[in-house]
């Protein structure tokens, strides 16, 4: 028999009315004329289909392997609006299961992290194993005599997998395996990441906030949208925290990666011999270790190229950037992961991971952590920025005025209106191009996102 926890992810999605259909068809017409509706970022049709959808059938960051070490260790995370205990269960398997019990629905685990054998719930005391199985209950032999333990355990995640320490969870039984899902992202991922073989963790506990703002906002922006760092983050130039704003701008380009996935790319751009591989400085880069790395991503690392910016979808992104924590001080590169979590269709909250390297001074790691903290964080100088500017989404989505025929400009790069191509020689994988004057990154996203609350 079935257990009630093998269970998660099969069954419908619930359907699509006709009006959705059409709506979803004509963004799909709109994105290939460059523009898009204001509806996509406040409506609450389109946000349950959302979570109906997107997050039941994808693969969803769920958090770092540092994050959970031990046989026991847990913490709290959401796909979509559902809570779930991400634990490594006494096997050392990492197991994704729904924080709901199965007898009266009561969250089983109130804590945000710890380690633990076994979860009992608070409501009537059933407990389960760490691995989600059934494991008893208060006058078991009075009140559940024959009852069938092994149809009574959490529903778990179907599928749960990691990649450079990136721990993905999909609720979907018939989705492709992890790295089909991540296919031509995986070339990125290791060289962000593999540079050294005892990796990177989180420093510490992720940061959260919420923003008055639709969660799609912050995927795209980091899918490709190098073009307002020059606006929105203009007063880090006037504070001298960043010499020099537009010049951050001009040297970037993008790499679209089948399957709604991009990233901002560039020339590293901090200064040799203080600076190398990925804008580290040499007490770190002397840690790294190219032996394993096919010749193309030597040859990306070799040729001091850096990524600023990725999108996998649909909610998980990383920055990877330097800046100074004090004007007129050496600047500090610094990587976060970050996560955009649907709150309802106006709000999401924001989860945001430092990460250090496991074999770095410990005296960079902090000032790395320093200067992530500085720019990205609730308190981050670029944070505040673009929270701020993301709150429009849902004003005009919204608006009844706005909603009659208003659509958001989405044409840049398209039909000589920049001089934004593709780049044919590019040494890495997904399609690049030759600056970020351009949209593409952002249209696919918004294409991919389309087609997967479109399909059955
Ligand atoms: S709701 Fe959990 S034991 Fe009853
Ligand atoms: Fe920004």
């Amino acid at each position: 028999m079935v257990s009630a926890g093998q269970q998660a992810g099969t069954g419908g999605y619930g359907s699509l009315n006709g009006s959705m259909q059409t709506f979803l068809s004509e963004v799909r017409k709109d994105l290939e004329q460059g523009v898009l509706s204001p509806r996509v970022l406040n409506d609450p049709e389109l946000h349950r289909a959302e979570l109906d959808r997107i997050f039941t059938k994808c693969w969803v960051f769920v958090g770092h392997v540092s994050e959970i070490p031990h046989p026991g260790d847990y913490v709290l995370r959401y796909i979509g609006e559902d809570q779930f205990i991400l634990v490594r269960d006494e096997q050392g398997e990492i197991q994704l299961l729904m924080n709901n019990c199965v007898h009266r629905a009561s969250p089983v685990c109130r804590a945000e992290k710890g380690n633990t054998s076994h979860f009992r719930c608070p409501y009537h005391g059933w407990i389960y194993k760490n691995s989600g199985e059934w494991n008893g209950a208060p006058f078991r032999a009075k009140a559940y005599r024959k009852l069938d333990a092994s149809r009574w355990g959490l529903r778990k995640a179907s599928q749960v997998d990691s990649y450079q320490g990136l721990i993905f969870a999909c609720l979907d039984p018939d989705a492709v395996p992890l790295r089909e899902y991540l296919g031509d992202m995986c070339w990125y991922l290791d060289v962000l990441f593999g540079l050294n073989e005892q990796g990177m963790r989180a420093a510490g506990d992720p940061h959260r906030w919420v923003v008055p703002a639709n969660w799609k906002s912050g995927a795209e922006n980091f899918v490709g949208d190098a073009y307002h760092v020059q606006s929105a983050h203009r007063s880090l130039e006037d504070i001298g925290l960043i010499p020099d704003i537009s010049g951050a701008v001009t040297g970037n380009f993008h790499i679209a990666i089948e399957g709604g996935h991009g990233l901002i790319a560039s020339p590293a751009f901090l200064p040799e011999p203080q600076y190398g591989i990925m804008d580290y400085p040499p007490e770190v880069t002397s840690i790294f270790d190219l032996s394993g790395f096919g010749p193309d991503q030597r040859e990306f690392l070799e040729s001091r190229y850096t990524i600023v910016g990725f999108t996998i979808f649909p909610n998980l992104s990383l920055i990877k950037t330097a800046s100074s924590t004090v004007p007129g001080q050496p600047p500090v590169t610094f990587t976060c992961l970050r996560q955009w979590q649907p709150r309802g269709p106006e709000e999401f909250e924001l989860w945001n991971w430092p990460l250090v390297w496991n074999a770095a001074p410990p005296e960079f790691n902090e000032a790395s952590y320093e200067a992530s903290v500085m720019g990205f964080s609730p308190s981050g100088v670029f944070e505040q920025d673009d929270t701020v500017v993301w709150r429009g989404g849902p004003m005009v989505g919204r608006s009844p005025f706005a909603r009659r025929d208003m659509k958001l400009n989405f044409e840049m790069g398209l039909d000589g209106m920049s001089d934004y191509k593709s780049n044919p020689d590019w040494i890495g994988p997904g399609e690049a191009t030759n600056s970020s004057f351009g949209e593409r990154n952002q249209r696919r996203w918004w294409q991919r996102w389309s087609e997967v609350l479109a399909s059955s």
